[in-house]
């Protein structure tokens, strides 16, 4: 009997102890997702593979920092958009990232401009901007 009481008080302990854990566990996990929204740019994951950029088409906000993270999933590709000043090799292997500012509204056909093979002419993506 004594030893199931004994128990009972300890499973009491166990669960004042580990309610602030979990607590600040909450928080913990709380505070990168605040600190994102604070000012460290939106990520945006582009894959490039023979012969097309997924998504293909990405939106951002006029005057919003935003890093693409471009991922090659084969050989060399390019990254090129001239008005949005873009020119980028996409090595396999590595991520490329490039952080973006765009100041201006407009679709922007952003294309592969290292040759690639067969089909590297018709490999672009659209990047939107939107006011
Ligand atoms: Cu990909 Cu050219």
């Amino acid at each position: 009997m004594d030893l199931i009481v004994n128990r009972s008080k300890s499973h009491k302990y166990v669960l004042a102890a580990l309610l602030p854990l979990a607590l600040i566990m909450l928080l913990a996990f709380a505070a990168p997702r605040k600190a994102h929204a604070d000012g460290s740019p939106r990520v945006i994951e582009i894959t490039a593979k023979r012969f097309a950029f997924s998504p293909n088409q990405i939106t951002i906000k006029k005057g919003e920092t935003v890093k693409l993270r471009i991922t090659s999933e084969d050989v060399i590709h390019g990254f090129f958009m001239r008005a949005l000043k873009i020119d980028e090799d996409i090595q396999p292997g590595t991520p490329t990232e490039i952080t973006l500012t765009p100041q201006s509204a407009g679709t922007f056909l952003t294309i592969c401009d290292h040759f690639c093979g067969a089909n590297h002419g018709n490999m672009n993506m659209t990047i939107t901007v939107v006011e």
